[in-house]
């Protein structure tokens, strides 16, 4: 799929690959407890990081999967998995709203500050769901905006790459989770309201089960 948006989130986050600054807007990793022999996934995986984590913490018996859709990251994670001789991890270049896992293939999908870029957010809930397994998780920190992202913001392509303008409001991020299949949410840490771009949001990390 390529739309503006995803041009300038490629641009803005493949110049941002080499820079240290943290990315993160919540801990999904340390609190999705991946355990021996876990299927994975990390939806936005950036410089990987988090996928080699997951690796190593999954084992040789597990399987990490980075997606991401900017060149940039998708290189650097794959230079940094090679340094740190995983075996049992790969990144794969896709979008959230197709995602390249089959049907009830993971045991656990993460994501951390990602899912507020995505154009089509029930797709992407939807794929989530499809893409877990029965009793499997997904531990996801993201941002929602306080009251809805004025239009002028919302389709600026540079504003939605910059981590603000694509945020939906609490309410709205609620149904897309239960359109998608998801009922029973744990709200894991949410944080007070602060200013980004020209909104304020918030930052929480959740998890769901699918039942
Ligand atoms: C804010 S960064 C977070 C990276 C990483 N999760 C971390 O915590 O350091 C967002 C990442 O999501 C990727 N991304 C944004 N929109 C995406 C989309 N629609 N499909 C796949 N990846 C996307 C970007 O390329 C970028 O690597």
């Amino acid at each position: 799929m390529l739309t503006t948006t995803n041009t300038a989130i490629n641009i803005r986050y493949s110049n941002l690959a080499e820079e240290s600054c943290c990315l993160s807007c919540g801990g999904a990793l340390n609190h999705a407890k991946a355990a021996q022999g876990e299927i994975c996934g990390d939806l936005g995986s950036g410089r990987g990081l988090d996928v080699i984590r997951l690796a190593q913490t999954v084992g040789s018996g597990g399987y990490a999967y980075g997606v991401d859709i900017s060149e940039g990251m998708i290189q650097k994670a794959r230079r940094n998995i090679e340094k740190f001789d995983i075996k049992n991890a790969s990144i794969i270049q896709s979008h959230l709203e197709k995602l390249p896992f089959k049907t009830g293939e993971l045991d656990l999908l993460i994501s951390n500050c990602t899912i507020n870029h995505a154009a089509d957010k029930n797709a992407v809930w939807k794929e989530i769901h499809r893409s877990l397994k029965t009793g499997g998780r997904f531990v996801v920190s993201d941002i929602y905006s306080l009251e809805p992202v004025p239009e002028e913001y919302r389709t600026d392509p540079e504003a939605v790459a910059e981590c603000w303008a694509g945020s939906v409001t609490r309410e709205e991020y609620l149904e897309q989770l239960s359109a998608a299949g998801f009922d029973n949410l744990e709200v894991i840490e949410e944080s007070s309201p602060y200013d980004k771009g020209k909104i304020q949001c918030v930052s929480w990390t959740i998890r769901a089960y699918k039942s």
